[in-house]
């Protein structure tokens, strides 16, 4: 269920409202009586919100505080929108309306806070706990009918992410996996091949298939296109995923209890590649873009790949095993060899690869690098607009040290100082391309909930992805 959203010319009378108003002049209801008109005033001159409750309805007052970057006057704006949505859900309101009066544009962000915020993961519960208001009516000068649809089509694309990150291991197996993706597909138009087990092993993909080792399920590779007759790029941009539904570490078994509880969130990663394609082709985004998502979880089963092994990859690189827990850069390795055939314009890998990247950035950044200033530079900027904020760390040849080997051609660990960069290093060795890798660690999975971001899967890169595929047309 998503609330509809709709375009209407004049205000309705007796229902819940939001009014946004720019720096100039705070936007009141007509027949508002003298005295809530003077504590509305007063209380806005001090604060950026503020709210009225005339039972059964719910007025609420937002404007804009100058900002020194202007980016954070659009999240100042999803924040508003997230304190609304909190309002109303106390009241359970179902019908309200949204007076744009902002002079800069705040209805876009303010609405995508709101209904980024109406997200629960409720599947498993009988009580469920998923309050949408049913209908919100906008009245505006600036925004039109195909700005909401990008917006409402944006934020289902998150929350299909969010629900793929949230899936337990019990549910989404590698396989199933791949049987969401291909149903999000019919939904948005994308289309969806499905390489099984036997096909991974006849293309040699010996990162995927050593990880799988140790698991019961088989491993699948997805690949993803979204081609309009439109596009503007004339080659593809490939985006990577990690695919791992669960991350035990694998024989390296994680340490501690607490390191192992949310690793079903280790595929986030292929979810905001998934989510993305999947909000570019239900937006019709005139751009060629080519989606590859290894999956399989990483497990110590009997025939589980042991420290010491030598794998061979997809492009013939061998590859001595350390640490069968740094697994990611493994499947990532052979999907971006494989990206190869492609041709691509540029390659945007995304994985929860490092726990330093995590250490670097708190939960709020994702870590990039990459071998192409111009994109880098763009993928910030697009950072910036989303606020899912982007933070480059160096990818020098120094980094390639600790992944000699002196039985094979790398090996997958390295040490620990600068881990973040040395693991996008190993990545770099399978790239010949214009080439960018996100570390989303950081940010793929909330232990507790942040204004618009939920506990759980939070969806981070979608609105990220978008945005730059958006910039690149
Ligand atoms: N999936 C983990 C990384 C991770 C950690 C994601 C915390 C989200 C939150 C990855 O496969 C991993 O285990 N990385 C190791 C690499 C190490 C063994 C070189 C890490 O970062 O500790
Ligand atoms: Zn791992
Ligand atoms: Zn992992």
């Amino acid at each position: 269920m998503f609330p509809k959203i709709k375009i209407i010319a004049s205000p309705k009378d007796k229902i819940s409202s939001a009014f946004l108003s720019g720096i100039s002049g705070i936007k009141t209801p007509d027949n508002f009586p003298e005295d809530d008109m003077k504590y509305i005033e007063k209380r806005l001159e001090n604060e950026t919100e503020c709210s009225v409750y005339r039972h059964p309805l719910l007025y609420f007052f937002s404007r804009t505080k100058e900002h020194k970057k202007p980016y954070y006057l659009a999240e100042h704006a999803r924040t508003a929108g997230h304190k609304f949505y909190e309002l109303l859900k106390g009241e359970k309101i179902n019908s309200l309306q949204i007076m744009d009066n902002s002079d800069s544009n705040l209805l876009l962000p303010f609405l995508e806070g709101l209904l980024l915020s109406a997200y629960s993961f409720s599947k498993y519960k009988k009580e469920k706990d998923n309050y949408i208001p049913a209908e919100i009516f906008v009245i505006t000068e600036t925004i039109t009918t195909e700005q909401l649809s990008e917006l409402e089509n944006l934020v289902q694309a998150v929350f299909h992410a969010r629900d793929l990150v949230n899936e337990p291991l019990s549910f989404l197996t590698a396989t199933c996996f791949s049987d969401e993706i291909e149903r999000l597909g019919k939904e948005a138009g994308f289309t969806v091949e499905v390489l099984n087990r036997k096909k991974i092993e006849a293309l040699r993909m010996g990162g995927l298939l050593a990880v799988n080792k140790g698991s019961i399920d088989p491993p699948t590779f997805n690949i993803l296109e979204w081609k309009p007759e439109n596009h503007v790029n004339e080659k593809p941009v490939v985006l990577v995923g990690k695919g791992i539904v669960y991350d035990t570490g694998g024989l390296s078994l994680k340490p501690t209890p607490k390191s192992m509880d949310y690793m079903k969130s280790d595929m986030a990663g292929g979810a905001a590649v998934v989510s993305a394609i999947y909000a570019a082709a239900g937006n019709k985004l005139p751009v060629h873009i080519i989606g590859l998502i290894p999956a399989t979880d990483n497990r110590p089963d009997g025939n589980a790949y042991v420290p010491g092994d030598i794998i061979t990859m997809f492009d013939g690189t061998t590859v001595e095993i350390r640490n069968t827990d740094a697994e990611g850069r493994l499947l990532l390795a052979d999907a971006l060899s494989y990206a190869k055939k492609y041709d691509p314009m540029l390659v945007v890998d995304v994985a929860t690869l490092t726990g330093s990247a995590e250490i670097i950035t708190g939960p709020h950044a994702l870590v990039a690098m990459g071998n192409h200033q111009d994109y880098l530079m763009k993928m910030k900027n697009a950072g910036e607009e989303v606020f899912e904020r982007v933070v480059e760390v160096p990818i020098w040849d120094e980094y390639a040290k600790p992944l000699k080997s002196s039985v094979a051609d790398l090996n997958n660990l390295g040490v620990r100082e600068g881990q973040t960069s040395i693991a996008g290093k190993f990545l770099e060795h399978f790239t010949s391309y214009p080439w960018m890798h996100l570390d989303i660690a950081g940010v793929a999975y909330f232990h507790e909930k942040d204004g618009y971001k939920p506990a759980g899967g939070t969806g981070f890169g979608t609105r990220l992805l978008y945005r730059f595929l958006k910039l690149l047309n």
